[in-house]
């Protein structure tokens, strides 16, 4: 797939458990995730060099993972570890695997040949303060630009929401922009006091500031392949703390934004071309400004 270089969140860290292998599609890749024997999160191609069997239906022991077809064994680094009709390692026998970092529940990996930087995107609110937050997964069938672009489209608000949080919306308010290389920043909400704050870092994660420090709600959008996209939301809350009622709370603002959610899906889906960055014949307006900085950067930056 043609996407920018970085680190990408490609999974949440509680799919994937110890001695349970778990094959995922990436980046048009089958892929193997599993956890090695000090609990570490290995990437690897889905695919036994051997005669190309799914490692994902294998098994882990001693720290490695075993195909299902003849039981040769690979180590973290994708090397075969045994051959068990020759009872020794082949080094010939090689499986490619991804860097991998594991931070903030989530699995990132490195897509792209560009030199790598430790430093993953993230939120720097959401490291300050007691926050709890409901997880939620959904697939959605287009590409990852398109559900991207729907989350800089403050416009859509008062017709795509218009029951739910888009019914006061004045679309002909101005909103104030922060384009940046590596991020978007705006504030259809109000500017003053950060609430309705939006920011998008590249590659693939997004944060809407409900009201700071308090509420927040935050997503990653996966690439699977130019057809699927894999998108986590999260939704962050500060003030309720006690267990219990926290997670009752939460379990109420999941369900509010999975249907919130179900009215972008329903328009988003009907956009073709899937590739947004493919869509030249598009005519943006003033509140698109986002989605052409982001279209911007997106070509700029993949390869
Ligand atoms: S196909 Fe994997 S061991 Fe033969
Ligand atoms: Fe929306």
């Amino acid at each position: 797939m043609l996407l920018p270089s970085g680190w990408y969140v490609i999974a949440a860290s509680s799919e994937l458990k110890p001695n349970k292998p778990l094959g995922i599609e990436r980046f048009q890749k089958n892929l193997v995730l599993w956890r090695d024997n000090n609990d570490k999160a290995v990437a690897m191609l889905d695919q036994c060099p051997h005669r190309s069997a799914k490692l994902s239906i294998g098994q882990i022991k001693q720290g490695c993972i075993e195909c299902p077809f003849h039981g040769f064994s690979y180590d973290h680094e994708g090397r075969c570890t045994l051959v068990p009709e020759i009872k020794k390692a082949a080094a010939n026998l090689t499986v490619q695997t991804f860097e991998l970092v594991e931070k903030h529940g989530f699995i990132w990996l490195w897509y792209g040949g560009e030199p790598k930087t430790t430093d993953l995107p993230w939120f720097e609110a959401l490291d300050q303060g007691k926050w709890s937050f409901s997880q939620q997964a959904t697939n959605w069938k287009t590409h990852v630009t398109r559900c991207i672009e729907n989350q800089l489209d403050y416009a859509h608000l008062p017709f795509v929401h218009r029951n739910t949080i888009g019914g006061n919306s004045d679309v002909t308010k101005p909103v104030k922009f922060e384009l940046e290389d590596d991020s978007i920043r705006f504030y259809p909400g109000s500017e003053k006091n950060g609430s309705g704050f939006i920011e998008f870092r590249f590659p693939n994660i997004w944060m809407l500031t409900i009201v700071p420090g308090k509420f927040a709600q935050m997503m990653a959008f996966v690439p699977v392949n130019e057809n699927m996209t894999r998108l986590y939301l999260r939704g962050y809350q500060s003030f309720v703390t006690i267990f219990g009622i926290s997670t009752i709370f939460d379990t109420i603002g999941a369900w509010q934004s999975k249907y919130i959610l179900n009215q972008d899906k329903r328009v988003v889906l009907s956009q073709i071309p899937n590739v947004s960055v493919d869509a030249a014949h598009e005519i943006l307006y003033p509140s698109d400004q986002g989605i052409r900085h982001f279209r911007r950067r997106w070509l700029e930056t993949s390869q």
